[in-house]
Parts: C-alpha cells; structure tokens; sequence
C-alpha cells in the first residue's frame, strides 16, 4: 500500500489555495502539527501565483480606501486593518516556504512554519476582539499591498525578507507597542494585550527575517547591511520612515547599521 499522506508543500498550498479564513485557520494548524510531530515529508508543490482570497473583504488599492473616523467605528476599523495584515501574513508564510524552502536547510522550513502557526494564531486573536464589538473580518474594504510585495519578490528569497520581514513586519514592530498604549489608556486592556502579544511574536519573526537574509548574504559573499539599502532602493515603493523601535529591532539582531542613512 502506498503512503497517501499529502506532503509539507502539498499542505502548504493547500492553506494557500484555501479562500474561507477559518478553514485557512485550520488547515494551518493541522499543517504544523502534522510537520512538528515529524509526520510528513517535504516533498514538492508549485505555489498558486495568488491565494485563495474570501468574497470579502473587499480588496481596494491604498489610495482608495476610507479614511479611519475615530470612535468604536474607528477601532473596529483598525483592528479589522491588522485582521488583514494577519491573513496575508498566514499566506506569506506558506508561501515563502513553498517557494524557498525546497533549497534551504531544515531550520528555514522550521522558522516559518512556527510563524505561520503564530501569524494564523494572531488573526484569529484579532478576528475575536472584531466578534466582542459585533463585527467580524470581512465587513470592511482592505488594501492588497501585502500581496503586491509577495508578488515582486516571488524569484528572490534576499528581496522578500528584506521587503517582508525586515521591512513591512519591522514597521509593525515600530507602530503596535503604541497603538497597544492607546487602547490601554482608553480603558481597553484585552485589546491592549493582544496587540502587546502580538508585537512580541513579530519580534521573533524579524529575527528569523534577519538571519536567513544573513545566511543568504553569507552565501552570495554580499554584505547584509549594504544588501539590504539596494535591495531596498530597487523594491520598496514606500519610504522608510521613523520613528523606528530601535530596542525592539536590535532585540531580533536588526543592529542600528542596518537603518543607519534613516537615523541622521
Ligand atoms: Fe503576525
Ligand atoms: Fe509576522
């Protein structure tokens, strides 16, 4: 009889090409599970160009979103943006392992797949504070910038960590501890707790970012600092900006060096 059970990658696509976020959800945490009790081979799978994406939200360009209004509407609608944040997160993390992971050691495949289990963890998290309030993932339009990086950088593991983790997750690092201070001043501790949890998972994540684009720099004889500053130039449509967490950043070994033309 021949074994039937799908491989790490054939599950890793299958949570990509899941569109319903519970599902997503689930198939994401049977997909660990499975891998961290040693169950399943690597194998081989193609990664969709897209994944699955649920009816709504609604997916608008950055440009053309609401302005937030302060207030219980203007909390909904922030944590519903993190909501987002997260999902697209799950998917990132599959996808860099479907992509990458193939040519990389066994850590790098360990690396992400406890982020995928963190990042399916924090949607969750937030899709529960968005049900307290009477609302839920989905009732508001959201950007697909997330996806647009993922795409850009879907041939070079060096460009998606810098634009990925290095960037996109770091700047979250800067913003959340004091969006987490808001909520708290306002009385809201549970909110105030998750984003706190939240923010220190992400500070795991840029360190995971931070050593495999090290060991891929390491590999290609480039220096990671001057990498990231031309990687940067060539792939970030945005402007990097302060104020940075710098305390946060050299905690998941993102040095000063790195951010070094910004902090004049
Ligand atoms: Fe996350
Ligand atoms: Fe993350």
């Amino acid at each position: 009889m021949t074994d039937q059970r799908p491989s790490l990658m054939e599950l890793a696509v299958a949570v990509l090409a899941t569109a319903d976020p519970q599902g997503k959800v689930e198939r994401t945490a049977t997909a660990v599970a499975l891998w961290t009790q040693g169950l399943v081979d690597i194998g081989h799978a193609q990664a969709p160009s897209r994944p699955a994406r649920p009816e709504r939200p609604i997916l608008l360009s950055p440009g053309a979103m609401p302005k937030r209004s302060t207030g219980p509407k203007g909390r909904i609608a922030l944590i519903h943006a993190l909501a987002h944040i997260e999902f697209n997160a799950i998917d990132l993390a599959w996808d860099i392992v479907v992509r990458f992971g193939s040519q990389m050691p066994r850590a790098f495949l360990d690396d992400w797949i406890a982020i995928a289990a963190e990042e399916a963890r924090h949607f969750a998290m937030l899709a529960d504070r968005l049900s307290i309030w009477g609302a839920a993932y989905g009732d508001l339009p959201a950007h697909d910038s997330l996806w647009e990086a993922a795409q850009l950088t879907q041939d070079d593991l060096s460009a998606r960590l810098v634009l990925v983790p290095l960037t996109l997750e770091a700047r979250g690092i800067d913003i959340t501890p004091q969006t987490a201070t808001r909520f708290r001043n306002a009385g809201d501790t549970d909110t105030a707790a998750v984003l706190e949890a939240i923010c220190a998972d992400e500070i795991k994540h840029l360190a995971a970012g931070i050593r495999w684009f090290e060991y891929t720099c390491a590999h290609t004889a480039r220096d990671p600092q001057a990498a990231y500053r031309e990687i940067l130039a060539t792939t970030f449509t945005g402007t990097l900006k302060g104020p940075f967490n710098l305390p946060a950043r050299a905690e998941a070994g993102m040095g000063e060096s790195y951010l070094a033309p910004w902090l004049t």
